[in-house]
């Protein structure tokens, strides 16, 4: 293994065979640079988080789910990395202070590392960009007073890192072809694409891994490409870099994609790591499945389609061969009828219990077309069959809807986990179809418009 990246401003390259070593272990323990806090070490507190930079720009990133392979050809700037090199604060460091935004003070680094990359990619929606970051004693409106302070002061120049050139790394392809060549060679090999599930098979449930190929490199795995009236989606597409696309395009499943997990997941996390893990309660799926997307598969040379829901054969199995990769997802461009609902415990960073997405097409006051689908319902993503069966041909009705909200009951039989019991899911299930039909007859149904 042979990595270079920048760290703090100072090259920095590896050479020990250390494929799943995380940042912030490496930091900790290897550099003795203990700034960085370890809190949960899976993703979901943000006291790691840091700023790394590439070509596309600068994104903050959680340190405890980042395997150091992932910053071959990277710039990376820690706690010790944000002030100026004559121990100058750096605005946001100053607005702290001033604002009194730390006591205890575990959080501020990663609340730290979180603004400083907010404040360099100019952005002032704090309350999206610092939910990822917990603080169990300040609170966060001093916080974010300090970001809202900070955002207009000059970014100073010893944030702009450029990363370093680099040739290519043993376990990085740079390219889907080379990517399909080696996972043809090596069936039984890992794929590592955001690591915001991989990164946890190492840190809790101490998987080792060998045989591994990160996908982060394979630039052409990466883009969004506009068909007309179709969007095919590369499977390495963060849900960071699909968020604008969808608000574009779909705002409802973009509403969805702003509460997946923090901001610092969403910028790691593909949109084909989403769909390969055949999480039940994985939020894309869902979407994707109301959308009518087809999924389209790689292995070597050949290629093949199919409908998503399809991919999706029952719990911790999917339709994919070894040495099979998800290569991307086409979508279409409109569907006007698409709404998404997330019911979690926490309005951010949080799984669903239960995701409901509806695609009902109506034309002269009866459903011609219904897509109905759902996370958390059964051991797969799946859609409500029997429910779109009794919409279509049916007038747009409360009477009907509430006919299908019924129908629903035999599609399925949820389970009760820590989450939500089955009778819950079911229920919220059904209400999800209820909040649709009053969201189409004109209601306001969002979460944060509706007051008691
Ligand atoms: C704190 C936290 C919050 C989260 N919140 C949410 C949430 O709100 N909603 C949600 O749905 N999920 C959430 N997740 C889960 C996770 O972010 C997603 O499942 C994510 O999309 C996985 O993508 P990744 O690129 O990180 O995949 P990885 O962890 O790199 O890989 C996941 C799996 O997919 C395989 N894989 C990756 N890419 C490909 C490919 N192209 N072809 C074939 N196999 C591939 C890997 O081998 C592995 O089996 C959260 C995770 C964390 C840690
Ligand atoms: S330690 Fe909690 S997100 Fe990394
Ligand atoms: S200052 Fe104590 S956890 Fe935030």
């Amino acid at each position: 293994m042979s990595i270079k990246f920048l760290l703090n401003g100072e090259t920095v390259e590896l050479t020990e065979d250390t494929p799943t070593v995380t940042l912030l272990d490496w930091l900790r323990e290897t550099r003795a640079m203990t700034g960085t806090k370890e809190g949960c070490n899976e993703g979901d507190c943000g006291a790691c988080t840091v700023m790394v930079t590439d070509d596309s720009g600068a994104r903050a990133l959680n340190a405890c789910i980042l395997f150091l392979p992932q910053l071959h050809g990277k710039a990376v700037r820690t706690v010790e990395g944000f002030s100026g090199p004559d121990g100058a604060l750096h605005p946001v460091q100053e607005a702290m202070v001033e604002h009194h935004g730390s006591q205890c003070g575990f959080c501020t680094p990663g609340f730290i590392g979180s603004m400083v990359t907010a404040h360099r990619n100019g952005r002032s929606d704090f309350d999206d960009a610092l939910a990822g970051n917990l603080c169990r004693c300040t609170g966060y409106a001093p916080i974010i007073r300090a970001a809202e302070a900070a955002s207009h002061a000059k970014i100073p120049d010893w944030v702009q890192d450029i990363p370093p050139e680099v040739g290519a790394s043993a376990l990085s392809p740079e390219t889907s072809d080379e990517l399909a060549a080696w996972y043809e060679a090596n069936p039984n090999g890992t794929l590592i694409a955001g690591a915001t599930d991989v990164g946890l098979w190492v840190t809790k449930q101490l998987k080792e891994l060998t045989d591994i190929a990160f996908l982060h490199r394979c630039r052409d795995l990466q883009h969004i490409v506009d068909h007309g009236d179709h969007l095919r989606i590369g499977a390495g597409v963060t849900m960071a870099q699909l968020l604008p696309v969808l608000k574009e395009h779909h705002p409802s499943y973009a509403e969805l994609v702003r509460r997946y997990g923090s901001e610092q997941v969403r910028q790691a996390a593909t949109l084909g790591g989403n769909i390969a893990n055949g999480s039940p309660i994985g939020d894309n799926p869902p979407a994707l499945i109301a959308l009518g997307a087809t999924l389209h598969l790689r292995k070597g040379a050949r290629r093949r389609d199919m409908p998503i829901e399809e991919f999706f054969i029952q719990y911790g199995k999917q339709d994919r061969e070894a040495g099979e990769f998800v290569e991307s997802i086409t979508i279409p461009k409109n569907a006007s009828a698409l709404r998404c609902y997330k019911l979690s415990k926490r309005f951010d960073q949080d799984i669903s219990a239960v995701c409901g997405c509806f695609n009902i097409e109506v034309s002269n006051g009866a459903v011609t077309n219904a897509r109905i689908a759902y996370g958390g319902m059964a051991g797969t993503p799946m859609r409500a069959a029997k429910a779109e069966k009794a919409l279509i041909g049916q007038a747009w009705s409360d009477e009907n809807m509430t006919k299908a909200a019924e129908a629903m009951a035999d599609d399925f039989t949820p389970l009760t986990d820590m989450r939500a019991s089955a009778a819950y899911r079911l229920l919220t299930a059904q209400n999800m179809l209820r909040r649709y039909f009053a969201e189409a007859s004109g209601l306001k149904v969002s979460v944060l418009e509706v007051k008691a």
